[in-house]
């Protein structure tokens, strides 16, 4: 199976500490990977790393096979044209409306004409259920409708790879369900590789082909939702069954 993304030995030291020890990950082509950990484990960080916002103090990142660490600015945008990142702070701009914001990159960067735009900007937002609200802008959308903006404006160019920081967090089961499930379609249909950030346990087992998860800077367990249901790792059954919240020591 081909691989999409690697990190090799990353180590990324942020005020001081070793948020990335040594992390090595790999994500195969087609594969939902999800990742877990506990809050400021680096998750988003991790993400930042593939897509090239965080450069890592040793190691390398590899995307589609080309390495886009310490890439020039020129490679890592030509890399990031396949990749769709959905911010875990549904980041839009706020100073344009909905259709705008979707519409962003197929204005800037593909230069499509305005029906093509419209084509595409319309689908994106009939996929995650959000037709009709074009005209509004962010600072009018509850923060799951911005989140699943923020989806719709990843996914309207159809990237390869998709990545996902906590995609369905705060939103209701119906609406967190319905993004499950696109992220399952997406797979299935368009063959899309992603990677799911979420503490959302439930979300993980229906959507990933593989779990990971992130603790002291390492990924320590890398299974299916059924390896990781029945594994005796004393640190993801502590996770899993929600004992933690802080530190684990021994
Ligand atoms: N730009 C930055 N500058 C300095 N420290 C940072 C920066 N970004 C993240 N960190 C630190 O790195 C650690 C990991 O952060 P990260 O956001 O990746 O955590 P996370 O696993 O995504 O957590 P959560 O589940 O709460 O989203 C935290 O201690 C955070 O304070
Ligand atoms: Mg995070």
């Amino acid at each position: 199976m081909r691989s999409v993304v690697e990190l090799d030995s990353v180590v990324k030291v942020l005020d001081s500490k070793a948020v990335l020890n040594g992390a090595d990950l790999v994500v195969y082509e087609g594969q939902t990977l999800v990742i877990i950990g506990c809050s400021g484990t680096g998750k988003s960080v991790t993400l930042k790393h593939i897509v090239g916002l965080m450069e890592p103090d040793e190691g390398q990142v590899r995307v589609f096979g080309e390495v886009i660490s310490g890439q020039h600015e020129r490679i890592k945008n030509r890399i990031r044209l396949k990749i769709g990142l959905v911010f875990q702070d549904g980041a839009l701009f706020d100073f344009m409306n909905v259709y705008d914001n979707v519409a962003f990159v197929l204005r800037e960067i593909y230069s499509l004409s305005e029906k093509e735009v419209n084509q595409k900007v319309e689908w994106a937002l009939a996929l995650v259920g959000l037709a009709g609200i074009e005209t509004k802008m962010p600072s009018e959308l509850s923060g799951g409708m911005r989140k699943r903006v923020a989806i719709a404006r990843a996914i309207v160019y159809k990237p390869r790879l998709m990545l996902y920081d906590e995609p369905t967090a705060g939103l209701d089961p119906i609406r967190a369900d319905a993004i499950d499930s696109l992220i399952l379609r997406l797979r299935n249909e368009a063959k899309t590789t992603s990677i799911v950030v979420t503490h959302d346990l439930n979300s993980a087992y229906k959507i990933a082909d593989r779990i990971c998860m992130l603790h002291e800077g390492k990924f320590i367990i890398d299974g299916t939702p059924d390896d990781i249901r029945n594994t005796e790792n004393p640190i993801v059954r502590q996770f899993i069954e929600g004992k933690s919240n802080g530190p684990i020591r021994f």
